[in-house]
């Protein structure tokens, strides 16, 4: 077995202050995590403890203060797009480019000719629903159509390791629902390792292998909780209710922890 199969992400004791006009906020207080190969890992907490912060570490866009990022067996030292791709939850689409060449971007970067990219980015459209969709420019596009655009953009760097912070936040709970349901088919049937930031519980038990509850800022690990269930979930059995009451036990402690500190 190879480093990268034993784990694709490994994150040694990483922490992270960042100055203030106020004085120095410590967001993320010694976060370790070992992350499975194809594993889809959620990231959950109350808003400013730190997921967001341990994302951006482990794709190498903020640099941690003490610990490391290991990607496949290599220490992380910045950004790492042959291995590591990113979607946020405002999907950042260019506007004067169509949907098609939206995706096909950083395949342009790579070189490909236009009718590669034009292949894979219809490859990753058709099967999400945007069949037809392919000319139209992000205005003329629904909010979900735009997220799956801006998701189809980041699996289109083909990259082992793909990093996922609120994709759905900005949308309404249905769509937020089926864009769920979507992303459990993307996953089986590209295999990545996937990092998922979410404050939801029911996106994190719909979607996840194991949740890691964060802790109010400064983010530590709470718990890591291992959700033993096969897809696609039935979000109304009593499994998932169970899981749901303790999840919520955790993330209700820590968000009241975080209510009273900025009180
Ligand atoms: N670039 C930054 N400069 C200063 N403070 C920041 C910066 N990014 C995040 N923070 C602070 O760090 C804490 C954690 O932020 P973040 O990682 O975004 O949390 P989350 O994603 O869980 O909401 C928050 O208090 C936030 O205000
Ligand atoms: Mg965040």
């Amino acid at each position: 077995m190879t480093a990268a199969e034993a784990a694709p992400i490994v994150v040694e004791g990483v922490s992270k202050r960042y100055q203030t006009p106020s004085g120095a906020v410590t967001a993320v207080d010694g976060v370790s995590l070992t992350v499975r190969p194809g594993e889809f890992v959620s990231l959950l907490g109350p808003s400013g403890c730190g997921k967001s912060t341990v994302l951006l570490m482990i794709g190498g866009l903020v640099r941690p203060d003490t610990g490391r990022i290991v990607i496949e067996g290599e220490p992380s030292s910045g950004p790492n797009p042959k291995k590591v791709a990113l979607a946020f939850q405002d999907p950042g689409l260019f506007p004067w480019r169509t949907a098609l060449d939206n995706v096909g971007f950083g395949l342009e970067l790579q070189g490909l000719p236009a009718a590669r990219r034009r292949e894979i980015a219809l490859g990753l459209l058709e099967p999400m629903g945007l069949k037809g969709f392919e000319a139209k420019f992000p205005r003329e596009l629904s909010g979900g159509m735009r997220q799956r655009v801006a998701i189809a953009r980041a699996l289109a760097l083909d990259t082992p390791i793909l990093l996922m912070d609120e994709p759905f936040g900005a949308l309404d709970e249905q769509t937020r629902l089926l864009m769920g349901e979507w992303l459990v088919g993307v996953r089986r049937r590209t295999r990545r390792t996937i990092v998922f930031v979410t404050h939801s519980l029911q996106e994190a038990i719909a979607l996840s292998d194991r949740i890691v509850v964060m802790t109010a800022r400064p983010g530590r690990v709470k718990d890591v909780i291992e959700v033993p269930l096969p897809f696609p979930r039935d979000l109304g059995s009593p499994e998932v209710a169970d899981l749901r009451a303790k999840l919520w036990g955790q993330v209700r402690e820590e968000s009241l922890r975080a209510m009273e500190s900025s009180a």
